[in-house]
């Protein structure tokens, strides 16, 4: 069930007590890039995700995956809307030295199924923020159509839950986008997104860097996958 009230999102996940690790999304600037995200770093698996809106919300958002890498393989995720069945998944992995990724939705905890829903979303990257080095990979991104209160969060809602996901293990087939996933061992879990913070005046212009490979905008599982050059 989507939570839509700041006080209801983050008390869902114990969020509202005070905790000694950070659990939900903190001001975070990416140097490659120069974008301000609202961004929640797991301080068990280095997985860091962030978050950046315009000041009035309508259906995009900026977005940007890091996560570890296993000797150079692996995949990681983020669930727009907190658990893994039902929101949109968004998955990246190295294929290659190139970032790959893939609009994912579950209707059970197996690997899920490239996204066929209705709403027709599209990922356009930010080459300065997309690479895969020795250790990580990097996935920054302008999601379009991805604000949606069924698949992610309502475009005025103050704060939602996101959930990350990270494998040691590579997809079974890294070149294909509908390629299966393999179980994320690495670790996985929910965070608190502080939407009303993640907010800026400068959103344009950094939307305006996202100039990358896109998917097509639709839901199609046709759709191809996309890549940028490792740096
Ligand atoms: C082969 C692929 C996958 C399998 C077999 C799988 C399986 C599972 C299982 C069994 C759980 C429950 C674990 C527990 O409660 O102890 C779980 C949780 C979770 N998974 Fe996955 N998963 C897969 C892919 C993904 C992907 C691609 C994402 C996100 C991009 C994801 C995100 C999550 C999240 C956020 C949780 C914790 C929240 C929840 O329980 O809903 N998973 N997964
Ligand atoms: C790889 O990228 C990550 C994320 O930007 C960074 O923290 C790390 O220092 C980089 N490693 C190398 C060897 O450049
Ligand atoms: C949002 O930002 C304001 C101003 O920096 C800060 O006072 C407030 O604590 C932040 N909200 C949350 C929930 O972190």
């Amino acid at each position: 069930m989507r939570q839509t009230t700041s006080i209801g999102a983050l008390a869902l996940l114990g969020l509202a007590r005070s905790v000694a690790t950070q659990t939900a999304t903190t001001p975070y600037t990416d140097p490659l890039t120069g974008i301000d995200f609202q961004a929640y770093a797991d301080p068990d698996t280095g997985y860091t995700f962030g978050i950046a809106l315009p000041e009035t919300v309508t259906t995009d958002f900026i977005g940007q995956i890091i996560a570890p890498l296993t000797d150079g393989a692996g995949w990681a995720g983020v669930s727009l809307g907190g658990p893994m069945v039902g929101p949109l998944l968004l998955v990246t992995w190295p294929n290659e030295g190139e970032a790959l990724y893939s609009f994912r939705q579950a209707t059970e905890y197996a690997n899920p199924p490239v996204y066929a829903g209705d709403v027709a979303v599209s990922l356009v990257t930010i080459p300065d923020g997309t690479f895969v080095n020795d250790t990580h990979i990097s996935l920054t991104f302008l999601c379009e159509g991805c604000v949606d209160a069924d698949l992610s969060f309502a475009p005025d809602t103050a704060s939602s839950v996101a959930g990350f996901a990270v494998s040691d293990s590579p997809p079974e087939d890294p070149a294909d986008e509908a390629t299966a996933l393999v179980f994320h061992s690495y670790g996985y879990g929910q965070f608190g997104v502080i939407l009303a913070n993640a907010t800026s005046a400068e959103y344009d212009t950094w939307a305006a860097m996202a100039t990358g490979g896109s998917s097509a905008p639709t839901s199609s599982a046709a759709a191809p996958s996309t890549s940028t050059s490792a740096r």
